[in-house]
Formats: structure tokens, sequence, C-alpha cells
């Protein structure tokens, strides 16, 4: 840092890590472009977010649903339409697939650029109107195909991501991007609006002593997952792990990152595929968490490895620390796989 009368003269902002990036590997700086659209959207989000008690903003959104049924809130609707409108005006993008529309959205061919783009515009909805942390995800891959650009081009596994990242608008704004190597961390200076780099090559310790969970489901839970909640609140030897939930995966998942532990949405017998959708909730996280060297699985396969079946698909999940999640794993072999929620994925 090259810190002069308290300012940073050669601050490396997110924009500057990109071009950096993108000359070292002879890009044409279309992602560049679509990340200044992904910044830009995530500035607009922030400050509503930090301005939405003023502005009347909590609440739903006139009793509507989205497709997958969750109720949206005004944010939601209204983060969704920034990052729609940002996207398709970046001449970046193939095609958008958000949590909040139906359909994946193709952009007309005078707009359109290589990438697709699947994204949570507002995640942990539920904790808006009490001021919890709350974020959003992204997941980025290049369209590949021949000809134009179907719903079906972004039926894609994880590994196939080209990048991967969230915002999340706790008590600092962050954004957590990953493309081919660890990820870095960049904070929002609002004295000049600029995001720039904190923390790089972000790594998950191998062990955390938290365990992060929606404990109200122990009821409906299998077998493997009481087991393993069980052994970390009873060890054999040494401390019991510490509880945390928040209720925002961005949120919980970035407690992971940085202390450690392990973080589960499992299927349950009264949602039989999880909660969290592949395409724009697990995928980029376990994107993400394994980049940072953790592990990433439905309890029988590597979320990276999992297709999608249909854009808004559900899958259980289980990331974090490497010997958490492979402790997690031992219980699924104990009982063995047919004994686990949610084995069979379905659309
Ligand atoms: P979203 O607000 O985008 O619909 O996501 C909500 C998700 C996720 O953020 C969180 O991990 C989970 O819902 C919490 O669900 P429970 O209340 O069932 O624990
Ligand atoms: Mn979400
Ligand atoms: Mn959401």
């Amino acid at each position: 840092m090259d810190n002069k009368g308290g300012m940073d003269v050669d601050m490396v902002t997110i924009t500057r890590f990109i071009n950096e990036q993108q000359r070292a590997s002879g890009g044409t700086g279309e992602f560049t472009q679509l990340l200044t659209a992904l910044v830009t959207s995530i500035k607009g989000i922030a400050n509503t977010v930090r301005r939405a008690g003023i502005a009347n903003l909590y609440g739903v959104a006139g009793g509507a649903q989205n497709a997958t049924g969750d109720e949206q809130k005004k944010l939601d609707v209204l983060s969704d339409e920034l990052m729609c409108n940002m996207l398709k005006t970046s001449y970046s993008c193939a095609m958008l697939v958000s949590e909040e529309q139906e359909h994946a959205i193709v952009i007309d061919t005078g707009k359109a650029g290589k990438y697709i783009v699947c994204f949570d515009p507002l995640d942990g909805s539920s904790n808006i109107d009490c001021l919890v942390s709350i974020g959003t995800i992204f997941s980025v891959f290049k369209h590949t195909g021949e000809g134009p650009v179907t719903q079906a081009d972004a039926l894609r596994p994880g590994t196939e991501q080209v990048a991967a990242g969230y915002a999340l608008y706790g008590s600092a704004t962050v954004i957590v991007l990953c493309t081919d190597s660890a990820p870095n961390m960049f904070m929002l200076d609002p004295s000049i609006g600029e995001f720039v780099l904190t923390d790089e090559n972000m790594k998950i310790k191998p062990k955390g002593k938290y365990y992060s969970i929606n404990e109200g489901y122990t009821k409906f839970w299998d077998g493997p997952t009481k087991d393993y909640v069980n052994a970390r609140k009873n060890p054999e030897s040494g401390s019991p792990a510490n509880a945390r939930y928040i209720g925002s995966m961005v949120a919980d998942v970035h407690r992971t990152l940085v202390y450690g532990g392990i973080f589960a949405y499992p299927a349950h017998s009264k949602s039989t595929k999880g909660k969290l959708r592949l395409l724009y909730e697990a995928a980029p996280m376990a994107y993400i968490i394994e980049k940072a060297g953790g592990l990433a699985t439905t309890g029988t396969q590597r979320v990276l490895d999992v297709v999608p079946q249909s854009i808004h698909c559900r899958v259980p999940i289980w990331l974090g620390s490497s010997e958490d999640v492979e402790e997690f794993l031992k219980c699924v072999e104990k009982y063995g796989s047919d004994h686990l929620q949610g084995t069979k994925l379905e659309a």
C-alpha cells in the first residue's frame, strides 16, 4: 500500500485487478465489461439496502411470487431489474438466468456477447426487514454452443464456470470474486465508491469450529445428518463445535470461508431436494469454496459435477473446511447413501 496522507495512491481496485488478469491472459476486454456491469449493480443494490428503511423499500412486492414459489420482496424485484438492465446493456452477455425470472433471458443479437450469467440478485430476503446481512450471488459461463443461444445452454455443471462470486451487504460491503485461481476479496470504500483489494488468494482452514445448519428441521433430517450434527455437539473428545446460522447463504458461506467450518442446507423429508438452487446458489459457492481449498458435496456427489436438469433446480449442499466435510461424508458412508435424503436429484 502506498499510503500518502491517509489516501492509498496506488490502490488495487477490482477493475484494475481484472484489467491486469485480462492483459496477462490476452483477453478481449469482454469480461471487464461484464464485471463493470456487475459492480455497478452491486453498488446500486448496496446503496438501496442501506437506505431501504428510509426509502420505504421494506416488505413484499404486491404479493408476487418468483419462479420457485418464494414471496418476492420489493428489494428482490428492484435488484433483479437493476442487474438485468446493467447486464443486458454490457454487450458481454448471451443469456441471463435470474432467480426472479421464470425463463432465461436471451440477449438481442445487437447487444449480445459471449457470457451466460446466472444470478441470485438478493440472497437472504427473509433477513431484509430486520437488517441482517444479505447478498448477491453470480456465476459465469462462456457460451460455447453453435447457433443461437437457448435456455438449455445454461444447463452446465459447475466445473464449467469461468468465474463466480458474491457480494455481501454486511457491516461493510464486499465482493468475493473467483476466476481461475483462489478467491480475492474487494471491500467497498464508500468515500471513493470503489471496491479495493483487501484479501488476496483466500484459503479456507482445513478444519473449523463452526457448524451452520437450520436445526429447526431436525425432525425431518435423515440418519447421516442427525449423526453428523450430534457428533459435532457431543464429540467423543475435545470441545463441542459452535452453532452459527444466519439464514442468508452469502453470509453463512462468507463466515465459513473466513473462519472455517461447515455450512449445510441438506435435503430433508419435507424438502426432498434441499432448498438452494444449483445454478445461482450452490454451484458458484461450491466453486469459490473449492478454489479456496475446501470441499462441497451433495452427500453423494461433488456439487460442481451435478448437471442441472432445469434452470431453477435445487440440490442439497454441504460445504466448507475439507476435514469437516470429509467427517460428514464418513457419516454417509456408515449409513450407505440410500439413507440420505435427496439422493435422487430431480428437476
Ligand atoms: P433467497 O432469499 O435468495 O430466496 O435465498 C434464501 C435462502 C438462503 O439464503 C438461505 O441459506 C436459506 O434460504 C435459508 O432457508 P431456511 O429459512 O429454510 O433456513
Ligand atoms: Mn438465495
Ligand atoms: Mn434471492
